[in-house]
């Protein structure tokens, strides 16, 4: 393993058994990480690491639950107490929501913030420090291009608010030697799209984008590569968004409500 790129770096991916988190650990490992798969479902856990294992890589699982605080820090005093250190964090973790903001409950709304962007930035302040330390390591957190186009008031809320957060971070921690970059993805095929009618890549792409940043950081990549005119259009014309994306009849709550119940929940990008 000794000329892989990644050698003997350990790895940290939330969200990774299933979908883009799976498939990144899998990436990394192949460029020679020792990777740590971090999610709820032990037995995807399992799968997964076996898969990376019989491939000739390193795994540990440490099942996590991303909105609990103390399963956070227990990740990572269960990462140090094995290898002593982190140099790659990628917050993948993440739920989808699509449904009119007026029907979805309170408690809804705290999974969602608490799943997507409190736990990235939870877990990004207990790595921080040994990095900060250490002098080294890369921060790789998933987004969206519904981060950047604004198509559901909750998931875009979460979105737009990791990029905040890790474009913002990045800024405070140039010179340090910690590199912190985004990855936007649009449709991919994953259990969190399963359902959608159209053609979607695999979560290879992502995969290989963000094993691409941990080697030569960058601010942010979209990908695929197809939605980048649709980013840059909503933030030189967010007016065309409005006219593209609105409603096809006026909406009162309550039909809203009744339209809520009965619609798709694929997610937003
Ligand atoms: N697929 C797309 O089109 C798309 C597009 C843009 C962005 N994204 C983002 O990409 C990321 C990965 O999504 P995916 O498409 O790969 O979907 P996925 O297959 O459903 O993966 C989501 C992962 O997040 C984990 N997760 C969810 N809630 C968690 C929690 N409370 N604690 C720990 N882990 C949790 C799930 O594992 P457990 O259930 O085992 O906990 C699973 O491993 C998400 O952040 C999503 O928003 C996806």
């Amino acid at each position: 393993m000794g000329d892989k790129p990644l050698a003997g770096q350990v790895a940290v991916v939330t969200g990774s058994s299933s979908g883009i988190g799976a498939a990144t650990a899998r990436e990394l490992a192949l460029w020679g990480a020792r990777v740590v798969l971090a999610a709820r479902r032990h037995d995807k856990l399992e799968e997964q690491a076996q898969a990376i294992m019989a491939a000739g890589g390193e795994a540990f699982i440490v099942p996590t639950d991303m909105t609990d605080a103390d399963d956070i820090d227990a990740l990572v005093r269960r990462v140090i107490e094995r290898y002593g250190q982190i140099d790659i964090l990628v917050n993948n973790a993440g739920i989808g929501w699509q449904r009119s903001f007026v029907v979805t409950s309170p408690e809804d709304i705290v999974r969602m913030v608490t799943t997507n962007l409190l736990g990235v930035m939870r877990l990004t302040h207990a790595v921080l420090p040994g990095m900060l330390a250490r002098r080294r390591g890369a921060i790789i957190s998933v987004a969206s291009v519904a981060g950047h186009v604004a198509v559901d008031p909750l998931y875009s809320a979460t979105k737009y608010g990791v990029r905040g957060f890790s474009l913002s971070l990045r800024r405070q921690l140039q010179g340090s030697g910690v590199s912190v970059s985004v990855v936007s993805p649009g449709f991919i095929r994953s259990e969190l799209t399963a359902g959608g009618r159209r053609l979607m890549p695999g979560p290879a792409i992502v995969a290989r984008a963000i094993a691409g940043l941990v080697a030569h950081p960058r601010r942010e990549v979209v990908t695929p590569g197809y939605y980048r005119p649709l980013v840059l259009l909503e933030h030189a014309l967010p007016w065309l968004g409005d006219r593209l994306l609105r409603p096809r009849r006026t909406q009162r709550a309550g039909t809203a409500q009744r339209r809520a119940d009965t619609e798709s929940t694929t997610p937003a990008p």
